[in-house]
């Protein structure tokens, strides 16, 4: 490195408070970066099996309990002493360091110049303590720490502003449950919809599908994100004007899919008879950016604000969690930020090596290694967890999908691998196929919830009120789902030697040897949902600091959209070029497979008028 390149790092100091003080810091990372390098090119063709019998510790190394959740990473091709190395890395790259100074609101998000404090959104407050559990319960107990000292963002009270927003929040989630608070004509609402994308849909989806038995009788929650007209015609079929409640979520207010959904939801309650002077009964908005919430005409009391120091796709403890909350009430999404601060705790505390963020985040890395290319798998064996593998997407793909370090320069390994799944058992009978026998390697996370042994004892409760239903093999159907999910891990681990003399052997026999972790929730809770969520997150992060890349920033999500601003009006024109030299110069600039496809839609069009 030159000295010029070393001033420039030190000049960074206020947005990097985790560069480490050795003279040569980018050495250290290299040499523990080669080293892990070393070691997993080695270990391409070990046996896990083997390493059972190998390490007689690797179950207590392996394994580590973190906020109620247990992790067993032991399944996959990583011996101890890579793990050793790995632990090296974690200490060049300065990830105690980085995670401090994130916890400290320091400006860790380099390229934006400000900090990622979604962790303080579920600190503690004195809130339903003794509720959640011991081991939450713990955790919640405030200490003079980083997790819970007075925060400042320039001269904002982080802790008094994350108080405030979350009493506001209580208060309004409590009016519309009880039905104090009613729409325009007197009613009171019977089904929310969240109009946001990204971020700013996907947590609250997740999360609202995550505990739907802990819905409210009455409320029916709905989410448009996709600018596809279809998207709101499908969905506004089953509502009521009269009884509707839109949450407009968009951190920046700036998201053209959102803004357009909003329109349209105004123009649908409007045309169905609530008056404009009662709109503000049936809209709300969660935002970042105020003044843009109050041009598109809401007023300060109906605005749920948090600041921009929340990545959008870590703000489901925000306001963003506002549909959250109407429809698990107020003292479940405070359980839900409990089991997420119980992890942020863990996080905090744990020694890298017993640490399950960063445990998870070295496996996923080393995989990275061993199995060049490879994607990463969730599946969860939940059907209430049907939308993690969409929510991880978002969070590992859009965090760490960088092909530069924070100083800009290029990365000479691979980050953010794909990552995607469904739940099983569903998934076992599209893709796993691929998993047991395909060419290619998919490590994948088995996330699985402890069903209840009293499942099914009790009639299911209807929501709309009608006749309770029985449904007595409800237990023997969740021990088959488990099961499963341990039968799925053991399969690919161990495969299948083919019988001697079967002429199908070659096609039945599985090579085994296939990476997995399992991720066991005691049962699927508010809390352990938080934990959950919350594990993810600080496993991306950590793999952004090992990456040495800025897992807050997603600059390359802006060039799309430019692009889509200048085709539109285009498009508007059945594919023709304006008249004025502003459209020839847009067409100018499209490539010709973009172009022709202009054209093709100009037929196409022009074709329909005829005919
Ligand atoms: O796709 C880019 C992105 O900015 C995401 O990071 C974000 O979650 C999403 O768009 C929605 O943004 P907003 O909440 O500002 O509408």
């Amino acid at each position: 490195m030159t000295e010029q390149t070393f001033k420039r790092r030190q000049g960074r100091a206020p947005g990097n408070p985790g560069q480490p003080t050795s003279p040569d810091p980018d050495s250290a990372w290299q040499a523990a970066w080669a080293a892990v390098e070393r070691q997993a090119a080695a270990c391409r063709a070990l046996r896990i099996d083997g390493l059972f019998d190998s390490e007689p510790e690797r179950l207590d190394r392996f394994c580590v309990e973190a906020a109620g959740l247990w992790l067993d990473l032991s399944r996959n091709r990583l011996p101890a002493s890579g793990l050793d190395a790995l632990l090296a890395l974690v200490d060049a790259a300065g990830v105690p360091q980085w995670r401090d100074a994130m916890f400290a609101g320091h400006a860790i998000n380099g390229t934006e110049g400000r900090p990622a404090l979604h962790v303080a959104l579920r600190s503690p407050d004195g809130r339903h303590r003794d509720t959640v559990g011991p081991a939450i319960d713990a955790a919640m107990q405030p200490r003079p720490d980083p997790l819970t000292a007075p925060l400042k963002v320039g001269d904002e009270d982080i802790r008094a502003a994350v108080r405030n927003t979350l009493a506001r929040m209580r208060a309004f989630a409590e009016a519309v449950r009880d039905g104090a608070w009613r729409g325009a004509t007197g009613r009171p609402i019977t089904d929310i919809v969240n109009v946001g994308i990204g971020g700013s849909h996907l947590g609250p989806e997740l999360a609202c599908g995550a505990l739907t038995g802990l819905g409210h009788p009455r409320l029916r929650t709905h989410f448009l994100s996709n600018v596809d007209p279809d998207a709101w015609q499908h969905l506004a079929r089953d509502l009521d004007p009269a009884t509707t409640l839109a949450i407009v979520a968009s951190k920046s207010w700036r998201t053209q899919e959102t803004a357009m959904n909003a329109l349209a939801v105004r123009e649908w309650l409007l045309a169905g008879g609530v008056p404009e002077e009662g709109l503000h009964r049936h809209f709300v908005g969660v935002t970042a950016n105020v003044a843009g919430a109050r041009a598109f005409g809401l007023t300060d009391d109906t605005i749920f604000p948090f600041g921009d120091w929340v990545g959008g796709r870590y703000s489901l403890w925000s306001a963003i969690g506002l549909p959250v909350m109407l429809q698990i009430g107020p003292q479940a999404f405070d359980a839900l930020l409990a089991g997420a601060h119980a992890m942020d705790r863990h996080f905090a505390d744990a020694p890298p090596a017993r640490n399950a963020p960063i445990l998870l985040a070295l496996v996923s890395l080393w995989n990275g290694l061993v199995h060049p290319g490879c994607t990463e798998v969730i599946a969860p064996y939940s059907d209430a967890l049907a939308r993690l593998p969409a929510w991880v997407q978002q969070l590992q793909m859009e965090s760490n999908g960088k092909r530069v370090d924070r100083h800009g320069n290029p990365v000479a390994y691979d980050t953010a691998p794909a990552c995607w799944g469904e739940p099983g058992t569903d998934a076992q009978h599209s893709f796993f196929q691929a998993l047991h026998q395909g060419t290619r390697i998919h490590p994948i996370d088995f996330v699985v919830p402890v069903p209840d042994a009293g499942l099914g004892q009790a009639a299911t409760v209807r929501s709309d009120g009608g006749a309770p239903f029985a449904d007595s093999g409800a237990l023997s159907r969740a021990t088959t789902l488990l099961a499963n999910a341990i039968a799925q891990a053991e399969a690919l681990m161990r495969g299948r030697e083919p019988a001697p003399g079967d002429p199908l052997g070659a096609h039945r026999a599985c090579p085994g040897n296939r990476p997995s972790n399992t991720i066991l929730l005691d049962a699927l809770t508010p809390a352990s949902l938080g934990a959950l969520l919350a594990l993810y997150e600080h496993k991306t992060v950590t793999l952004g600091w090992l990456w040495r890349i800025d897992s807050f920033d997603q600059w390359g999500v802006e060039l799309g959209k430019t692009l889509a601003a200048r085709i539109e009006p285009l498009l508007a024109n059945d594919g023709a070029p304006d008249a004025g030299p502003k459209g020839e110069a847009d067409v100018a600039a499209l490539s010709p497979p973009s172009l022709a496809l202009l054209d093709r839609i100009r037929a196409i069009r022009a074709r329909r008028r005829q005919g």
